[in-house]
Order: structure tokens, then sequence, then C-alpha cells
């Protein structure tokens, strides 16, 4: 066996006590926005991709989709199982990371909220290899023109948070913009070092577009604020909103005139 990745160790940690925490307590009006973005039928199929307790998998079950739900963690996936038992509703569960999984279908939509592994960098991972790979693998999971919505950590408020001290003291790091801390999973558990990778706009824009995906809209995406509206420069998380497919980039070698 491979060892833990970790974030994998984190939230196998953090599981038992994931749902106190104060961001996940929109689930009824965050999966009521997400239909709409998504534009879907009842009983249309959606991958949760990072789906963690399975907050959002298991409401979407709850009014009629088809839903698969992905995490790198088999604790938090094993917190998801117990809680799509107690509410009566099927939800497939898959143990995977979200930059390796090849699943068996194609899904007329996806969701992959509060970061969902993108961003949450390993020791060793590339801060563009990483969170590409999971776009790639998010476009090849979905139907042509199906729609995907990603909740990322805002860059413009990284930088903001940080001063000169925080570089020269490796807590930030403007070249790949990761943030490395330390932090307890779980009060009285020893603390476990971590990548956080923030992004901002004009990047979005490119990866989604290298992955295969265009994206439609960005909005503020902090949880418990999330709507049609501009972000702000200090919100937490940027919202993206994108549909499989995308014309080519043009450059100065590949313009078509
Ligand atoms: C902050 S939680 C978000 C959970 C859920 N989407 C929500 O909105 O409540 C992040 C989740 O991403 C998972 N995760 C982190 N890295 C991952 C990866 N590379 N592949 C799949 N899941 C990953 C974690 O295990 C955790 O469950």
């Amino acid at each position: 066996m491979p060892e833990k990745s970790t974030w994998e160790k984190f939230f196998d940690a953090h599981a038992p006590i994931y749902d106190q925490n104060e961001f996940t307590k929109n689930t009824v009006q965050e999966v009521d926005f997400l239909l709409e973005e998504l534009e879907l039928p009842s009983g249309a199929s959606i991958l949760d991709v990072g789906c963690g307790t399975g907050r959002h998998s298991i409401e979407l079950a709850k009014r009629g989709y088809t839903v698969t739900g992905i995490d790198l963690s088999a604790q938090m996936l094993a917190k998801a199982a117990e809680a799509a038992t107690a509410s009566g509703v099927h939800v497939e569960w898959v143990h995977s990371d979200a930059t390796r999984f090849s699943l068996h279908k194609q899904f007329d939509g996806a969701i992959c909220l509060c970061e969902g592994g993108f961003g949450l960098l390993g020791s060793r991972d590339d801060p563009i290899a990483h969170p590409l790979a999971i776009l790639c693998n998010v476009c090849r999971s979905l139907k042509p023109q199906a729609m995907a919505v990603f909740t990322v950590l805002n860059g413009a408020a990284m930088i903001r948070k940080f001063q000169q001290k925080d570089v020269e003291e490796s807590r930030f790091d403007p070249l790949t913009m990761v943030e490395m801390s330390d932090n307890p999973p779980r009060e009285g558990l020893p603390t476990i070092r971590v990548r956080e990778r923030a992004f901002v706009p004009t990047e979005l824009s490119l990866l989604f577009r290298l992955a295969g995906m265009s994206v439609l809209n960005m909005w503020g995406g902090t949880a418990g604020n999330w709507g049609r509206r501009r972000m702000d420069l200090d919100e937490i998380e940027i919202m993206i909103v994108a549909r499989n497919g995308a014309e080519p980039l043009a450059g100065p070698g590949n313009s078509r005139r």
C-alpha cells in the first residue's frame, strides 16, 4: 500500500468532526443554487469530486438525482455512507484520488466544492499539474456540453492576507500561490503540515481551457455567501461555472487568421 498523502491523513482524522464546521451549514440552499447553475432535470447523473461526508451528494440524491461521490479519504466516505443510509438514499461512493480516477460512465454534470481536492496539494504535488489533472479527469467524465461547478481558494485574498515576512518564513510562496501551514485535524491530535493552493481568475480560465472546458461565469463562492454576484477581493473562495467543450487556444503560432 502506498503511504497516505498528507490530505488523506488530515481528512481521515478530521472526518468525525467535519460536519461541525460552520461552512457546512448551508447545504440545502447551496444545492438549490447548484441546480439553477447545472440546469439538470431530476434523474440526471452528477459526479461529486472530493465529496467529503457527502452533504451535497446526499441532498442531490434526495431530490432524485443519480449521484457518484469520490474522495481521497476513506473515513470521510465512511461518514458519507452512514449519512446516506440514515437518509434512505443511494449514492455510489468511490475511494479515489481526483487526479487519478477513471469511472465507468460519463455524467450529466459535476461538482467539486469547498476545494474538493482542487488546490489541496500533497507534499510533492506540482501546483500546476495537480489541479490540471483533476480538471482533465472531470472533463473526461462529463458528457459533451455538460456543466460543472467548482469552488476554489481565491488567490487575491491569499495574496492580501500575507506579508513579505510570511514569504521569507515560508508560510506563503507567491511563485506557486501555495500556503503552507501546520494544522491539527482535531483537538488533541498532532499537527499535519498541509499545502493549499489558491488561484486567480485568469489562470482558472486558462487551466479549464487546457483541460477542454469553457468557463461561463465566475461568481463569489465563499461558503454561506454563494450568489450570481461578482467576487470580492477578500473572500475565501471563487465559484467557477464551466461547460465541457472548449475552443482551442489561439496564440501567435496557431491563430486561425
Ligand atoms: C473541505 S472538504 C470538502 C468536502 C465537500 N465537497 C463539501 O463541500 O463539504 C475537501 C474534501 O476533498 C477531499 N480531497 C482532498 N484531496 C483530494 C484528492 N486529491 N482527491 C479526492 N478528494 C480529495 C478531502 O478528503 C475532503 O473530503
